[in-house]
């Protein structure tokens, strides 16, 4: 979705001034899938919060994203637990199936790959996270049909 300072400012004058920074970025990152260089200038102008303490909540924040992001979020978790579980061997096969590798987005802006080193429930693993949920005793089969519903859906919305 293209930046639209228009609504941008919008959201901002809906959420107030600096007390609601965080507030604000979540919408922009909700809105465009990470935080877009004009829209954090334009929050600080608007808002009265220089631009060092913009980039420093975006920075310091996991929820935010300062590179555009894809439109589905997958994680997969190689900690030690899940890495003996087969992670590794999910984590491949989505690295062949959707052309790409962890920290990086599709060229379709589909979908984005990341790692994580432990997501706390390892008893679960292999873990995938998609779009927020986790999902766990993952193996290849089960991330393949997850991977064309996901399709399925977004073909039928488009
Ligand atoms: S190693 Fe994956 S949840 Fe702990």
């Amino acid at each position: 979705m293209d930046f639209e300072p228009i609504e941008l400012a919008q959201t901002i004058e809906k959420n107030g001034t600096g007390d609601s920074l965080i507030s604000v970025l979540e919408e922009i990152q909700a809105r465009y899938r990470y935080l877009p260089r004009q829209a954090m200038i334009l929050v600080s102008e608007r808002m009265g919060v220089p631009l060092s303490q913009v980039y420093s909540v975006a920075t310091f924040y996991n929820a935010f994203s300062l590179e555009r992001r894809g439109r589905h979020e997958i994680c997969v978790c190689v900690g030690t637990a899940c890495h003996v579980r087969g992670a590794q061997r999910v984590l491949t096969w989505l690295e062949e199936s959707l052309g790409t590798k962890p920290g990086e987005t599709t060229s379709d802006w589909n979908y984005s790959l990341d790692t994580v080193h432990c997501l706390g429930a390892c008893a679960l693993g292999p873990i995938v996270v998609v779009d927020g949920e986790y999902l766990g005793q993952m193996h290849v089969r089960k991330v393949a049909e997850l991977l064309a519903r996901i399709e399925q859906a977004d073909m039928a919305e488009a």
